[in-house]
């Protein structure tokens, strides 16, 4: 589904995400975890052609997209939900999601809001709220939806479960785990090396932008203490 070969990435002259090497198999889920700073956010944000690319190439599908722009990236089948969400706080929730879909045609997009409803019926009954006086969980809701609107093949999520409520997380996790089962691949970054666990197959945990773990889940288990010794947190943070 994607494969990224030898990738740097930054801004400026600044290099932040390293020569790193990372194949996401079709239908998978791959988390990414690291430290603040670590270089999560930018290196799905280059993905999503939104940081420079300073050198190596990223193919999608079989086709290089190293110099795609974002909105061709979009249309190609890649969404992102950005870490803060960054919802337009006075639009409504249908507002919102229109926005969202903007890449596509209107039976698609018609298609893809009855899709996004079904699978977050909160969001539904608040089609006319003004987002930004939805609670957090709601919020995150409506950005996983309004990604979903561009009928992406691969989800990118920054930060899913970061400063909500347990309830809000499970309600999250459990639309991920659908959209998963339905095909959708999902590259994920996570603060929580448990919910990354849980859900993944694949994960991979950066430090100063380069590559210090890498492997599947299931060796994540049995290797979670370095893991978390890596990410520095406590028995408490997990
Ligand atoms: N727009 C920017 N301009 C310059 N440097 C930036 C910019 N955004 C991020 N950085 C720097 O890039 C490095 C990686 O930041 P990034 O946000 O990718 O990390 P992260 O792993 O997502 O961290 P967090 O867990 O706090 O979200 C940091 O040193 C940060 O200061
Ligand atoms: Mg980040």
């Amino acid at each position: 589904m994607l494969e990224l070969m030898d990738l740097s990435c930054g801004y400026g002259s600044m290099q932040v995400v390293k020569h790193l090497d990372l194949a996401v198999d079709k239908g998978s889920v791959t988390a990414i975890l690291g430290a603040n700073g670590a270089g999560k956010s930018s290196l799905i944000m280059s993905l999503a052609g939104q940081v420079d690319i300073f050198s190596g190439s990223i193919f999608y599908r079989g086709e290089e997209i190293t110099k795609s722009s974002p909105m061709e990236r979009v249309r190609k089948g890649i969404a992102l939900v950005p870490e803060g969400r960054r919802l337009f706080k006075s639009l409504t929730v249908k507002e919102n999601l229109v926005v969202g879909g903007y890449t596509t045609d209107k039976d698609q997009a018609g298609q893809s809001m009855e899709n996004v409803i079904s699978i977050f019926p909160r969001l539904g009954e608040r089609l006319n709220q003004k987002s930004g006086s939805l609670s957090g969980g709601e919020q995150q809701m409506l950005a996983i939806g309004r990604a979903l609107m561009a009928d992406p093949k691969l989800l990118m999520i920054d930060e899913l479960s970061l400063g909500l409520m347990p309830k809000a997380v499970d309600t999250c996790y459990k639309a991920i785990e659908a959209l998963n089962k339905e095909g959708l691949t999902i590259l994920l970054v996570e603060q929580s090396t448990q919910r990354a666990l849980a859900v993944s197959q694949s994960i991979l945990v950066l430090e100063s932008g380069n590559t210090v773990w890498q492997g599947s889940a299931s060796e994540a288990r049995k290797s979670s203490e370095m893991i978390d010794a890596i990410l520095g947190l406590h028995d408490s943070e997990k």
